[in-house]
């Protein structure tokens, strides 16, 4: 499609334009010429504050769009709906696991409960209305959400510290509701990843094939590189490197380690998505 966009990033761990709040999690305010839109919303403390500091106006959008379940892309959604009220949300029906994070340290084992801090019921009552999908599905002319993502490549693993309760069982954490946003531009599509715990070739490779166009203008968002080993960064970095992308802005939990890495490879084509980044087309 022909028309503007502006990505600004709202959330995100690190501040760098000498305004807003840094946390722990990721949100992307999108504005386009029919309307706006919200990508997760950050662990809670920021996405309010810096939504005023940066003038994005949270009532001027139309949908919301939840990544997956986790506290860091979930926890500042009834923040949003307090200011919106009824607005749809769309995500996966999975976003209502029970998910814990387990540390095991000198033998000690510690748990962190890390899913959507929330009940479903309080957040209809702040006006959420929510559209679960589980396939990639178009959501508005040129706006696509990938729903779940195949796991095909050998190197993007789960990670092994993440648990979710299911059926009354906790396992391993399979991230069914990791899913991304898609932008079909003219200058070629707009991936907005959330954690890419599907891993983000396994995302890019799904995007290619339900799309049938292989051009990214940019990838933007959570690449979750920071959680693979040295091998596995490199193999994702080199299957990156094969595929037809023009920039590539990462947040969140990429981290500094791949992050350094993806700007040595990616030179000019690279920049880090902190609070208050934008991106303009
Ligand atoms: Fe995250
Ligand atoms: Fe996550």
């Amino acid at each position: 499609m022909e028309m503007k966009i502006q990505i600004s990033t709202l959330s995100e761990n690190l501040i760098g334009k000498r305004v807003g709040l840094g946390e722990h999690g990721y949100s992307a305010f999108i504005e386009m010429d029919e309307a706006n839109y919200l990508f997760d919303t950050g662990s809670g403390h920021s996405v309010v504050p810096n939504s005023l500091i940066l003038n994005k106006d949270l009532r001027t959008i139309r949908k919301i769009f939840l990544s997956h379940g986790h506290y860091d892309h979930t926890g500042g959604l009834p923040e949003v709906l307090k200011i919106k009220g009824k607005v749809d949300v769309h995500a996966h029906p999975h976003i209502f696991l029970d998910r814990v994070h387990v540390i095991k340290e000198n033998e000690k084992e510690t748990k962190r409960f890390i899913g959507l801090p929330f009940k479903k019921s309080y957040l209809e009552s702040l006006g959420a209305n929510f559209i679960l999908n589980k396939d990639f599905i178009e959501i508005e002319k040129g706006i696509f959400l990938t729903g779940e993502v195949p796991r095909k490549t050998s190197f993007e693993k789960p990670d092994p510290r993440l648990f979710a309760e299911m059926d009354g069982k906790t396992t391993q954490d399979v991230f069914l509701d990791d899913q991304s946003l898609i932008l079909d531009t003219e200058k070629g599509l707009i991936l907005i990843l959330g954690c890419a715990h599907s891993g983000v070739i396994n995302i890019i490779n799904h995007v290619i094939n339900k799309t049938g166009k292989e051009k990214f203008y940019v990838i933007l968002g959570g690449t979750h590189l920071d959680f693979l080993t040295p091998e596995q960064l490199e193999e994702s970095i080199r299957a990156l490197k094969q595929m037809e992308i023009e920039k590539i802005g990462v947040s969140h939990c990429t981290g500094m380690r791949a992050a350094f890495r993806l700007q040595q490879e990616f030179g000019d084509r690279f920049f880090y998505g902190c609070v208050g980044s934008v991106l303009e087309i």
